[in-house]
């Protein structure tokens, strides 16, 4: 599991870095909103969720470290408390601005929204992936 959420956590940093690019590209040029490939940045998301929710109650490092007397240790503290609610939150701002373009029939304002919330979403869940932990680098 962990194996895992380490692999997709690059795959959706790359699909959400993809889907911007791609958005940004049809918004400045006028083109028609790519709902595909912002799809694979929404599934990529809603994955790891999935994924980070399992870990959150089966690894030492989740609930079972959830006390007050951790809130000090700021490495516990990420796991515990900010590295979940964070991305929660950016997977959040994902779903909500992948399905509010899906209703748009303006492709400029459909383009603007997807940018705003995934650019958003990106910004948070780089704020809180535990760098100097992460299995990858170390
Ligand atoms: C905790 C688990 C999950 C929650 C709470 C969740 C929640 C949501 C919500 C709220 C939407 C937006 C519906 C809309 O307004 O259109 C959505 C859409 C979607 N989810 Fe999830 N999801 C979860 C897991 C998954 C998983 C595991 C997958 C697949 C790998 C997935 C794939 C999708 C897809 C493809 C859509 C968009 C369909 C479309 O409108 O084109 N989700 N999900
Ligand atoms: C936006 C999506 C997310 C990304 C990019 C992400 C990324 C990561 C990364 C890179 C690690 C370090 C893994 C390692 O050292 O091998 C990690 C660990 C972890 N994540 Fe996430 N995560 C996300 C969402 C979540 C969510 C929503 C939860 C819980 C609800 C969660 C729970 C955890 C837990 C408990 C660990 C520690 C696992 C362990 O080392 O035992 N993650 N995550």
């Amino acid at each position: 599991m962990k194996h895992l959420h380490s692999t997709l956590a690059v795959i959706l940093l790359l699909a959400l870095i993809i889907a911007i690019v791609i958005t940004l590209v049809n918004y400045l040029g006028n083109k028609p909103y790519n709902r595909k490939i912002a799809l694979i940045g929404l599934i990529s998301a809603h994955l790891q969720l999935v994924i980070g929710l399992v870990l959150y109650f089966t690894s030492p490092l989740g609930f079972q470290s959830l006390d007050a007397g951790n809130m000090s240790n700021s490495v516990a503290r990420l796991y515990f408390l900010e590295h979940p609610l964070i991305n929660i939150l950016a997977i959040v701002l994902i779903t909500v601005g992948y399905s509010k373009a899906k209703k748009l029939a303006d492709a400029k304002k459909a383009n603007q929204t997807v940018l705003i919330f995934y650019v958003l979403g990106l910004i948070l869940i780089l704020s809180r992936i535990p760098w100097s932990t992460w299995s990858l680098f170390n």
